[in-house]
């Protein structure tokens, strides 16, 4: 599906992604295999039948796919392992940095125990930070389709890990759900648990929705926000302060968001100087990783190699991390010219 050509210069671009969802990084190989090893049922014959579903009309149809992919996950080792390997499959993206989504309502509400999913997701970034020097960590994301109190007994049930977590996001369905809805949840975030925050607004909701999360919430990124250009003010808002959106451009040709990557708007968005960076949202689910996410936007919207750098530095302008990494990594970056 997307199939532009990495160049060598996307290829040995440093980058970091923002806006990942773990359990979007199972590939349908690796589902079927959980679910045959895990003893779990899943209606497809075959990974080939599985993958062939991947085929959406909106984010909805997508989430019914997620929840249900997830669902093969049950061990230490399967958290481990899956993180392990988007670790591992970054790294070949040349990806320095990775912040992580992770969906522990979904785990909880399937009788999942907390400390082995916590305690193997963050060993698996212990490992490679010990292995590559990559950094990193988890962001929790609170699934907005559940209530407010259900977000809270998610907050209290991963507090012995408070110290371990970097940030607050919200992914799930954005029609119907508002940012307001977690407002005590985000002040919990970043009052009690001096955790960062983001949230998915304007993806499929409206520019409203972006404003809501930046009055009410006080978050630190958007992720998605691309639906932000139909309020010029909130566009000026936006550039004057710098506030970055975590774009995931495959994903919204994939969910239909735009009809073609011609028709996405990140340039635009970049142009009207919004610091934007590129992500790969649930890369098996979505036919691309960070490379081809970089490519695609190249290819169909004629991104120059020193704009893709500035996008690359975004990134890890925008991250939720120590200042030393930071340098170190930016550091890196400067090596490559464009
Ligand atoms: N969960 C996983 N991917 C998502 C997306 N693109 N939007 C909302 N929720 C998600
Ligand atoms: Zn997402």
């Amino acid at each position: 599906m997307f199939d532009a050509p990495i160049t060598p210069f996307i290829a040995a671009l440093p980058k970091a992604e923002l806006h990942m969802h773990l359990e979007g990084s199972l590939e349908p190989e690796t589902i079927m295999e959980l679910a045959r090893r895990n003893g779990v049922r899943i209606p497809y014959a075959s990974a080939t039948e599985l993958r062939a579903a991947y085929d959406f009309t909106d984010l909805q149809s997508f989430l019914d796919l997620f929840y249900l992919g997830l669902t093969v996950l049950r061990t230490g080792e399967d958290f481990y392992a899956m993180t392990k390997a988007y670790l591992d499959r970054a790294a070949q993206d040349n990806v320095r940095h990775a912040e992580v989504f992770i969906s522990p309502q979904a785990h909880l509400r399937r009788g999942i125990a907390i400390a082995p999913l916590m305690d193997n997701i963050l060993q698996a970034f212990d490992d490679v930070v010990a292995e590559r020097g990559m950094t990193g960590g988890v962001i929790v994301g609170i699934q907005r389709q559940f209530d407010e109190e259900d977000a809270l007994s998610m907050l209290n049930t991963l507090q012995p890990w408070r110290d371990r977590i970097i940030g607050l996001g919200t992914g799930g369905p954005e029609k119907g759900n508002r940012p307001a809805k977690f407002r005590r949840a985000y002040a919990k975030a970043r009052h009690d648990l001096g955790w960062r925050t983001t949230i998915h607004a304007g993806e499929e909701g409206g520019a409203d929705f972006v404003c809501e999360a930046l009055d009410i919430l006080q978050v630190d990124r958007i992720d998605h926000g691309v639906q932000a250009e139909a309020d010029p003010d909130l566009m000026r808002r936006l550039a004057d302060t710098g506030m970055p959106l975590t774009v995931c451009p495959c994903s919204n040709i994939m969910l239909r968001v735009f009809p073609t990557m011609q028709a996405h708007n990140i340039r635009r968005l970049h142009e009207a100087g919004l610091c934007i960076t590129v992500n790969s949202d649930d890369p098996s689910y979505f036919g691309g990783y960070m490379n081809e996410n970089f490519a695609a936007i190249q290819q169909a919207l004629g991104f120059s190699d020193a704009e893709l750098w500035q996008l690359a530095r975004n990134g890890f302008t925008s991250a939720f991390m120590a200042e030393a990494d930071r340098d170190r990594h930016l550091a890196e970056l400067d090596k490559i010219t464009p």
